[in-house]
């Protein structure tokens, strides 16, 4: 009776444990693998008054993500979008993109970022596939204020020119 009772007890607390993890964490998006052959959308320099965000950026669109820039309505789920961030150097009069700063990442999940509009968002630092700048709840407030304020279309500020 007695280990009957505690095996119950075991359960009951791994059932109160896993259910917190998944009410209480928001999924981290997963580092966009390849995207360097996605489909180059733009690329911009912003120069110190753009504070961290200073330097040569070139942004990427994956399959589903080039739908969405092409349609007029919401991004598809599945869309990731990644803005590439360099140090720069001027070479003579050329401006030359050196040490990557990080990657910035969107990722267009509608029921799992559903309280960002659907999109998850993350930044990878340097060449790093796993050191991430924010934690998840801070990624998801800080770059969703901007993204959402900054006009665009859902929440995406680029857009695509063939
Ligand atoms: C202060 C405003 C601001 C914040 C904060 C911000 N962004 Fe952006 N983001 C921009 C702007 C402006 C662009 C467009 C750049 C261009 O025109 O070349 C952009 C572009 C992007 C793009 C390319 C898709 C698009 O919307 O055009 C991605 C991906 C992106 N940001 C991800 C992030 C992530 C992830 C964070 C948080 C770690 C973040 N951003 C924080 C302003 C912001």
């Amino acid at each position: 009776m007695k280990r009957i009772y505690l095996a119950g007890l075991a359960t009951l607390g791994v059932a109160i444990c896993l259910g917190q993890s998944a009410a209480g964490a928001i999924e981290e998006p997963a580092y966009p693998e390849g995207y360097r052959r996605w489909t180059h959308v733009l690329t911009g320099v912003s120069d110190a008054r753009f504070k961290r965000y200073e330097g040569m950026h070139n942004i990427y669109a994956n399959p589903k993500a080039i739908e969405g820039y092409k349609a007029d309505g919401a991004f598809p789920d599945g869309s990731v979008i990644v803005f590439d961030l360099f140090e720069v150097v001027d070479q003579e009069g050329a401006t030359v993109a050196t040490k990557r700063k990080f990657i910035d990442v969107m990722v267009k999940d509608s029921k799992r970022y559903a309280a960002t509009g659907g999109w998850g968002y993350t930044e990878f630092l340097g060449d790093s596939r796993t050191d991430r700048a924010f934690t998840q709840d801070k990624a998801m407030v800080r770059c969703h204020a901007c993204h959402v304020a900054t006009p665009g279309r859902d929440s995406v500020i680029t857009r695509f020119k063939d």
